[in-house]
């Protein structure tokens, strides 16, 4: 799939180079495109805020360069448009179904802004448009960071290892906390590896029992016993 990120901070998107992301770009299998906002500022200073209509504090990025890029970014690529992305604390919460979805899009453009945010006509121009997919205003929890660059990694991140040859073990993306399915609303009980005793705290024996039925059981209610302890807002 293709993915492109407009930032005015292009180098806080270097982790994407790493790890399980880094390799799937390094496959091909993401088509990963990130974009410095400002080379489509104009003026001396490249200035992309403003002070807010109607009063307030901070600054607001303005439309033109918004426009500018994302016009040059979607005719960059093929008849089908891509969804447009705009991480802001008051969107709509980001969850395992959206990534879901979205690692099927074929393309996404993530627009990051400073957290007062972008002019709203930004958003309302690009829904209307045809070549384009749609527009997804997303918020990644409760609380405000200082532009939209960290939840791009968070939101690129969960999208890369849904994509088929991303994961080595294909199971593991079903059976995740938040899984479509029988995890969707529930998070993963806890895991164990060598050694069987360590600092005298014994691995569950029936997870060496090799009984499979057994062991599908005991993590079922483990998961089950976890979510009403710690997210009993899913229950
Ligand atoms: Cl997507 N952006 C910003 N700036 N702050 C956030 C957020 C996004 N999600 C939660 N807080």
């Amino acid at each position: 799939m293709r993915i492109d990120v407009v930032t005015i901070f292009p180098a806080y998107l270097e982790p994407l180079s790493l790890s399980l992301v880094g390799k799937a770009v390094e496959a091909g299998v993401i088509d990963l495109r990130i974009h410095d906002l400002r080379d489509a500022a104009h003026d001396r200073h490249r200035t992309v805020d403003d002070t807010p209509y109607g009063g307030g504090p901070g600054m607001v990025m303005g439309p033109e360069p918004w426009g500018e890029k994302l016009d040059e970014v979607r005719a960059s690529g093929g008849s089908a448009g891509p969804v447009l992305v705009i991480p802001t604390p008051s969107g709509v919460r980001f969850d395992q179904s959206m990534a879901d979805d979205w690692s099927s899009a074929g393309w996404l453009v993530l627009a990051c802004g400073r957290y007062e945010g972008i002019d709203a006509r930004v958003g309302e121009h690009y829904a209307g448009r045809s070549d384009w997919a749609g527009v997804q205003e997303v918020s990644i929890g409760d609380y405000v960071l200082a532009g939209g660059e960290a939840a791009a990694l968070v939101m690129v991140e969960a999208v890369a290892r849904l994509l088929p040859g991303v994961l080595g073990n294909e199971s593991s993306a079903r059976e995740d906390s938040f899984a479509p399915g029988e995890m969707a609303r529930r998070v993963e009980g806890p895991v164990y590896t060598k050694p069987p005793a360590w600092r005298g705290l014994a691995v569950p024996e029936v997870l060496m029992s090799g009984h499979h039925g057994r062991i599908a059981d005991w993590r079922r209610e483990q998961s089950e016993e976890r979510t009403r302890r710690v997210r009993p807002d899913l229950t």
